[in-house]
């Protein structure tokens, strides 16, 4: 039996889906092009994701190739509860609602795993992991691969399988081109900025935004940031990466220094406790903090809440702690803002994403047997086809390498 917040919110989950599809054409074509083939008859799939509009389009795919599917939430605060009643609607099992209590949100991911998956498809590692610690060795269900959306959830499978403890080979998605380039990039570069704007209307000109962490989400907010006016300092700990954020025009400097001048600070690190006391201490007043990493773990909401003289929720998603005299604003409980305070990433670029995902689904059970227990890119194929599968659906031309240039290539002198 599905649980969800509510079932009649389904013709409004309907309208959200068919939105999304209509602004998928990528996704869409890799489903049309293997409907026939039904290359996922009888398989269960279970996936732990944002229940998102573009999520829907995703999983409504895999269940028309002809999977059994199962759908949790990879977030307690990200579902839309719109979304998960047309999904329930449609005989997908679903078990999610916003806001879920963080016992919730792992007994929805155990009744996702209960259903005995063969595929897992995962966005930060949760399910993989709950199903290495809790169901692993106490049954004789074992799924025969999964795939893995983020950065965090990637780390996170391969410290598994560099313990020799891995059980099943599983596909990082996140990895391929035509994922982090432009999901992690672009997708979350625009949505956490609309995450932010939507929790505190904030006018971004003439502020002075500290991204913390260049990699390739901070590189998307720090350039979105800069596009609405805002002066960006960029913090990080990799000497190649502030190079690259200097000469991209940024301000570099240690976050003990940058907080100092910050109006709004937006962690993208998807490391622990990067904002902390000290900085917190040395933060203007009406400073805003936003985390746009993976987990909950980046701004150490656990000192505010112990030490803040007072706290009060003062707009959707943003709360107010008192310290020392002083505001400070928070997005989102700390949690991932975009996904909370917005509607994560635009479906044009989950399309690549989730492109991705369904091909890797189908590439993990036709290679059922033939793959080894460890972490695999995105086979380059794939990548390939679903930028060129991009590109058609963009109406963009490209030019093909002639004979003589193909020869040229060849030589080495
Ligand atoms: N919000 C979303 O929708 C979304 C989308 C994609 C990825 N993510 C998550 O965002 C996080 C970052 O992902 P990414 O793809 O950019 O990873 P990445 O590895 O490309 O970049 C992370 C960067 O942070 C830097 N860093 C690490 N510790 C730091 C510190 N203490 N101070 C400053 N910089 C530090 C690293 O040197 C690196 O350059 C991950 O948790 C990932 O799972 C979120």
């Amino acid at each position: 039996m599905p649980r969800i917040a509510d079932p009649r919110l389904e013709e409004k989950g309907r309208l959200a889906y068919e939105w999304a599809s209509k602004h998928m054409p990528i996704l869409v074509k890799s489903i049309d092009r293997l409907k026939d083939e039904r290359p996922l008859h009888g398989v269960k799939a279970g996936f732990c994701l944002h229940v998102t509009k573009e999520t829907s389009v995703l999983v409504m795919g895999v269940k028309m190739l002809g999977a059994d599917v199962s759908l949790c939430a990879a977030n307690p605060l990200t579902t839309q509860d719109d979304v998960a009643a047309f999904l329930a609607s449609q005989g997908i099992d679903v078990y999610a609602w916003r806001n879920e209590s963080m016992d919730e949100y792992y007994s929805c991911i155990r009744s996702v795993l209960s259903n005995r998956p063969a595929t897992i498809t995962d966005d930060g590692s949760d399910m993989h992991v709950l199903y290495h610690t809790e169901f692993m060795g106490k049954s004789n269900y074992k799924p025969i691969g999964g795939t893995e959306e983020t950065t965090t959830g990637v780390i996170r499978l391969k410290a598994l399988a560099a313990e020799g403890q891995l059980a099943y080979p599983v596909i990082a998605v996140n990895n391929a081109y035509t994922k982090h380039l432009f999901d992690n990039r672009y997708g979350t570069g625009q949505s956490t900025i609309d995450g932010i704007l939507r929790a505190t209307s904030m006018l971004l000109a003439g502020k002075v935004a500290v991204v913390a962490g260049y990699g390739w989400v901070g590189k998307g907010i720090a350039n979105r940031a800069r596009g609405m006016g805002a002066r960006v300092i960029v913090t990080e700990i990799d000497p190649i990466k502030a190079l690259e954020a200097h000469m991209d025009g940024f301000a570099v400097l240690p976050m003990d220094e940058a907080c100092r001048y910050a109006d709004l600070i937006v962690t993208a690190t998807g490391q622990i406790n990067v904002v902390r006391q000290e900085h917190m201490k040395a933060m203007k007043d009406g400073v805003v903090l936003a985390n746009a990493g993976h987990f909950d773990v980046e701004i150490d909401v656990r000192w505010l809440e112990s030490n803040a003289s007072k706290k009060r929720v003062v707009r959707d998603n943003l709360e107010e702690y008192t310290i020392d005299g002083k505001s400070i604003y928070l997005i989102a409980k700390g949690r991932i803002a975009n996904l909370v305070a917005a509607e994560g990433h635009p479906p044009e670029v989950m399309a690549l994403s989730f492109a991705n995902q369904l091909l890797s689904i189908v590439y993990i059970v036709k290679s059922h047997g033939m793959l080894e227990k460890r972490v695999y890119s995105v086979p380059e194929e794939i990548d390939r086809q679903v930028a060129i599968n991009a590109l058609e659906a963009m109406k963009i031309r490209i030019d093909e390498p002639t004979e003589e240039q193909l020869e040229y290539a060849k030589r080495y002198r």
